[in-house]
């Protein structure tokens, strides 16, 4: 199997090629245009694999894409290139368009070009699996889960444009025969995440014992997947899915902000006790415009049908994380600066907050 991953230097498609090379033994090029949120460190344990390959390149750009397929000849694409973070989305729509909707534009054009220039032999093994988000399906209120059926309803930019490339990747499939599937995620968590989401950036800010900024009041709610378990889920849907469907994929761990805000300070705390409780760093700031209440996934077709099911606990796999961003500062620091909560606030010295990092 040769695979083209997109977006595989950032947060899930980096633990997508450790996955594919290192227990898969699939061949891998990834293709990033190395943005912000990337980081080719992420994938220090399998670069100078022979099975493994990187290139720079912008999935808008289709030239480089049409060269790319023509070389490296793909039986599956699993496209996670995107830009991801909600707050950025609200300041500035543009590159969210820009690469979320015109980037799958291009990849689903240069795609469907290559597939028809395919053998049948290798059509039939063709898939092009689109990784989107439970983002889609707007705010769930106290009850009831998101499935495949879920009407579309984004609320904000970020998911707008993620909905806008669901529909393209619909539309390829029914319009040109392309064999597309779709996936939908809750929230991911674990390692090599960029520091400006939640979990991240949380821990980063109680380990230095500064504020952590809670939006409104702490009780909106995510469905909490552990991102190998995602990678997994991945390549269940990429090897037997059924072509033209959509999955939903989370962890049946939902939690409100606050719940995790909490834990991660009680397990810094047990780790690394100081003067207070690291719950006082805990602030409530205005909240995000659009804030989508509750998110919830029913796995229950990708279990039923691709034998899939979550392998980590919340409550370990967070404590697994939180270790890992514990030891690995030299991972995340360099990216601070590009991290407006934590950019904007001075850092306490050592010996003023009587913590480790
Ligand atoms: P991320 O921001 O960590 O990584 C995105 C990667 O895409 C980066 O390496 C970046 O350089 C690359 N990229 C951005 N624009 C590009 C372009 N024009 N051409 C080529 N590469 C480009 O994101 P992530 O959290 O790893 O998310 C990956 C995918 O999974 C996204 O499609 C996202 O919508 C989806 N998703 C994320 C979550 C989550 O909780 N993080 C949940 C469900 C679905
Ligand atoms: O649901 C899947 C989505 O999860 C993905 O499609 C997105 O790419 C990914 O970024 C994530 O979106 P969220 O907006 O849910 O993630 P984020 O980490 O930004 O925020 C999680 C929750 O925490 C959300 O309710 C907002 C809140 N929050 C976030 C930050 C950064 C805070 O209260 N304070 C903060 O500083």
């Amino acid at each position: 199997m040769r695979f083209l991953v997109t977006g595989g230097a950032g947060f899930i498609g980096s633990a997508v090629c450790r996955h594919l090379v290192g227990v898969e033994a699939g061949q891998v090029l990834n293709v990033d245009k190395l943005t912000y949120s990337s980081d080719l460190r992420s994938l220090t344990s399998i670069e100078n694999h022979p099975n493994y390959q990187f290139i720079q390149a912008d999935i808008c750009d289709r030239e480089a894409i049409v060269s790319i397929l023509k070389k490296w000849q793909p039986t599956i694409i699993l496209h996670l290139a995107a830009e991801t973070h909600v707050d950025r989305s609200i300041t500035g729509a543009a590159p969210f368009v820009e690469t979320n909707i015109r980037g799958t534009f291009t990849l689903l054009e240069t795609c469907r070009d290559y597939f028809e220039g395919l053998s049948p032999a290798l059509k039939a093994a063709f898939r092009f699996v689109h990784v989107s988000t439970d983002e889609v399906f707007g705010s769930l209120g106290p009850t009831g889960a998101f499935n495949e059926s879920s009407p579309y309803q984004p609320n904000s930019p970020y998911s707008a444009s993620k909905a806008a490339a669901d529909h393209l990747v619909r539309a390829w499939f029914h319009t040109y025969g392309l064999p597309t599937l779709t996936t939908n995620c809750s929230n991911n968590y674990g390692p090599y995440q960029f520091p400006e989401k939640l979990i991240p950036l949380m821990t980063i800010q109680a380990m230095r014992r500064q504020k952590l900024p809670v939006y409104g009041t702490g009780l909106n709610v995510r469905d909490w997947l552990h991102v190998e378990d995602h990678a997994r889920a991945l390549l269940a849907v990429a090897r037997n899915g059924r072509v033209g469907e959509t999955y939903a994929i989370g962890g049946q761990s939902e939690r409100n902000n606050l719940q995790v805000v909490e834990a991660i300070c009680d397990q810094l705390d047990k780790r690394d006790p100081g003067p207070q409780p690291r719950r006082h760093l805990i602030q409530f700031v205005a909240d995000r415009p659009g804030h989508d209440a509750r998110y919830a996934i029913d796995s229950s077709k990708i279990t039923r049908d691709l034998s899939w099911h979550a392998l980590h606990n919340f409550e370990s796999g967070l404590s697994n994380t939180i270790d890992w961003y514990f030891g690995s500062q030299t991972w995340w620091e360099p990216h601070l600066r590009s991290v407006q909560a934590i950019a904007s606030q001075p850092v306490l010295e050592p010996s003023e907050s009587g913590t480790t990092p």
